[in-house]
């Protein structure tokens, strides 16, 4: 396909694999996608189907379940899935990369047995909370706290934007385990694995967005939640580098979601302008249109492009975040941007609900703003930079 993913190159492996991505996604998902954003259906039964084929263990090494894949086919597989719907697409990210790659590089052997494997066999949904109200761009200044009880701990605060924070089976939550009189920064946060049925763990109704809407998001409020000392993850105080390793994981996610969004806005883009006549003739023919689907089309592949250089560099070294926010930066830009033409080109029927565009550009705003705004990838592209001179 013209614009969609050059299959040339690809292993046999990963074409097996984005043509089970793509079966699933136009089977079971994209006939359904528009009726879920209208209702705000979470499709919980659609995620774990696709936890049975292993799309919820794709970096997962084997031998706690997973498949084992490297960082560019697992991208190849969620490309396909957030061309369908962006909805799915941000869980599938979010269980592969943040909780995931926290348990994989700092989960003790009985946390990967007891948390780890089942998430991969994708009998376990898993999100994670950073943001706070008055935490977002600057999230080491987080204030949720944890308290030690005896062996345990016992958290109290307010979380917010949390992705499946109503809808996950396990959390990931970055607290406070300084004290209030000796606070040390980013030092001072802990990372906590949370299953959602612990008492004290209680979730906000879905939040009403503009985008994404059949994916749950919600505020969670930390209410006397007790855990024991088995909750801890990795070495208290490091839970902030925890999160941003996660997140550096996470933006390559989102970078290809976005690149999903926008090739499908392409696709249709590309057949509206093929079937539509005005003048006489298929609007194809204008050179202004042309010109147009000329650019979205080039931005697509340079997107693509740069999400998979990046994914080639975090399965070389672990040293990605500079390229894993420019990817970010690059492809949720360019779905932005991408998903404005379509609109533009479709004219009246791409403000229309009926027609797909309009439900991709407004899927395509949150990628320049979750998981760090374009302004926090463009500082963390910059102090790489610093770094080095
Ligand atoms: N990997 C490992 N360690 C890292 C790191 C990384 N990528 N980035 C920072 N660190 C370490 C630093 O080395 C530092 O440790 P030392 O002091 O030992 O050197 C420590 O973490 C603190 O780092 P900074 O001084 O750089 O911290 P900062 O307060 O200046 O913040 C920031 C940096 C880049 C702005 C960061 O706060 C950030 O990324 N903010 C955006 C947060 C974000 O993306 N939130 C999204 C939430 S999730 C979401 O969107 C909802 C959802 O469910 C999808």
């Amino acid at each position: 396909m013209a614009t969609g993913i050059e299959t040339a190159g690809l292993t046999d492996l990963q074409r097996q694999i984005v043509d089970l991505a793509r079966d699933f996604a136009r089977t079971h998902i994209e006939p359904h996608a528009a009726e879920w954003d209208r209702t705000k259906h979470f499709a919980r039964d659609v995620i774990d189907e696709m936890g049975k084929l292993g799309f919820l263990g794709m970096v997962t090494p084997e031998e706690y379940d997973g498949m084992g894949l490297d960082t560019v086919t697992y991208l190849l597989a969620l490309e396909e899935i957030a061309a369908a719907d962006a909805s799915i697409a941000v869980s599938m990210s979010i269980h592969n990369a943040i909780p995931t790659t926290m348990l994989v590089k700092h989960g003790t052997e009985a946390q990967k047995e007891r948390w780890l494997k089942p998430m991969a066999r994708g009998e376990i949904l898993a999100g994670f909370a950073l943001s706070e109200p008055d935490a977002g761009s600057d999230a080491a200044g987080l204030r949720a706290q944890a308290v030690r009880d005896g062996d345990g701990w016992v958290l109290n605060g307010a979380k917010a934007w949390a992705t499946n924070g109503g809808t996950a089976d396990l959390m990931m939550i970055m607290v406070r385990t300084d004290t209030p009189t000796a606070r040390r920064g980013a030092k001072g946060i802990s990372t906590f694995i949370v299953p959602t049925d612990t008492p004290g763990y209680r979730p906000g109704k879905p939040e009403d967005k503009m985008g994404l809407r059949a994916s749950n998001t919600a505020a969670i409020a930390l209410e006397e939640l007790r855990l024991p000392a088995a909750a801890l993850l990795g070495e208290e105080g490091m839970g902030f580098v925890y999160a941003m390793e996660g997140l550096d994981a996470g933006r390559l996610g989102i970078a290809i979601q976005a690149v999903g969004i926008a090739r499908r806005a392409l696709e249709h883009a590309v057949a509206y302008c093929v079937e539509r006549k005005q003048f006489g003739k298929p609007i194809r023919e204008f050179e202004a249109v042309q010109f147009k689907l000329a650019d979205m089309a080039t931005r697509v592949e340079a997107a693509r492009a740069l999400a998979h250089a990046a994914a080639v560099r975090k399965d070389r070294s672990d040293s990605v975040s500079q390229m894993a926010s420019m990817a970010k930066l690059l492809a949720s830009e360019t779905a932005m941007w991408v998903t404005t033409q379509a609109v533009q080109l479709f004219g009246g029927y791409g403000y229309m609900r009926d027609f797909p565009v309009e439900k991709l550009f407004r899927d395509a705003k949150v990628t320049e703003i979750y998981e760090g705004t374009s302004e926090i990838q463009r500082i963390v592209i910059a102090r790489s930079l610093y770094s080095r001179a």
